[in-house]
């Protein structure tokens, strides 16, 4: 696996590849990979002759007080699994490299960021959008791959690689599990060992939550306010238990067909979120 850290040396291999006609897979992360991450380098194999990962942690998606000093980085380890995925190049720039001190443009999301993390995150899916960007821009990629994890996020790219008319296909990649369930997440490592037994019960109470929704018996906002009071009691802190509807994230009623239950709670100090899609 070849590594960069310039945009000139990544635009001097790129040049190469273009002439060559390869077709060009992109998997940008934040690094400290884990099983989730390697299944979108799979993925990306299997639809593209070049698969380039990015790993940035992007100060700009973060909020006051958030992780962002103490997000875990593990640069020998990632480097190994990347290898050990047969990534044909690593892509590892500085914050300068990404962010010059004069940079003045950023992308503003407007109604998909309304809601859910973009709630209570505010200028977090900016962040996102902006890097998401740059970092496109810069790689020029045929296709890209996100999880379905974050399903938020997922849909802000979507929108914005249509509204921005980025010539980019873009993937999803379902979600990765630990046998009990537990969504895998960087963050699963701030868990303590009582906090990760707790953990798994986050996703129950959504697959509880989609049983209710299709026996039809209760209203939508009663489910919501249930599963968010058996979530309290096994000790999270919920942000948001939402049902909605899976093609604009607003709420969903009885009528509606796709839908996408989302969550996010904190235990302790780790902020875990899930979703599960599905139709009625
Ligand atoms: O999902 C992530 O890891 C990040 O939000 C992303 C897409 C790499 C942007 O920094």
């Amino acid at each position: 696996m070849k590594k960069v850290i310039t945009l000139s040396q990544l635009r001097e291999i790129l040049l190469k590849w273009s002439k060559q006609g390869h077709v060009i897979a992109f998997v940008p992360t934040m690094g400290n990979l884990h099983a989730g991450h390697i299944k979108l380098v799979s993925e990306a194999k299997k639809k593209a002759d070049k698969v380039i990962v990015s790993i940035f942690v992007n100060p700009m998606q973060f909020g006051e007080g958030e992780d962002f000093e103490s997000y875990p980085k593990t640069e020998n380890e990632d480097n190994y699994k990347l290898t050990e995925a047969s990534v044909d190049l690593l892509f590892f720039p500085s914050v300068s490299e990404m962010y010059p001190k004069n940079m003045d443009t950023v992308v503003s999301v407007t109604s998909f960021a309304k809601n859910l993390c973009g709630g209570s995150r505010p200028g977090h899916f900016s962040g996102v959008a902006t890097v998401v960007a740059k970092l496109f821009n810069m790689v020029r990629p045929d296709l890209a791959f996100f999880g379905e994890k974050d399903f938020q996020q997922l849909a802000i790219i979507r929108k914005m690689v249509c509204d921005l008319n980025f010539p980019i296909e873009i993937v999803g990649v379902k979600t990765e599990r630990e046998l009990d369930g537990l969504a895998m997440s960087s963050r699963n490592g701030y868990l303590t060992e009582q906090q990760r037994k707790v953990a798994p019960k986050l996703y129950h109470s959504i697959c509880q939550a989609r049983e209710k929704v299709l026996l039809g018996k209760e209203d939508f906002r009663i489910i919501e306010v249930e599963q968010q009071e058996y979530l309290s009691t096994l000790g999270f802190n919920v942000d948001y238990f939402s049902i909605c509807r899976s093609d604009d994230l607003q709420q969903a009623h009885d009528t509606d067909c796709k839908i996408a239950i989302l969550v996010a709670a904190n235990l302790g100090k780790p902020r875990l979120i899930d979703n599960l899609c599905f139709s009625k």
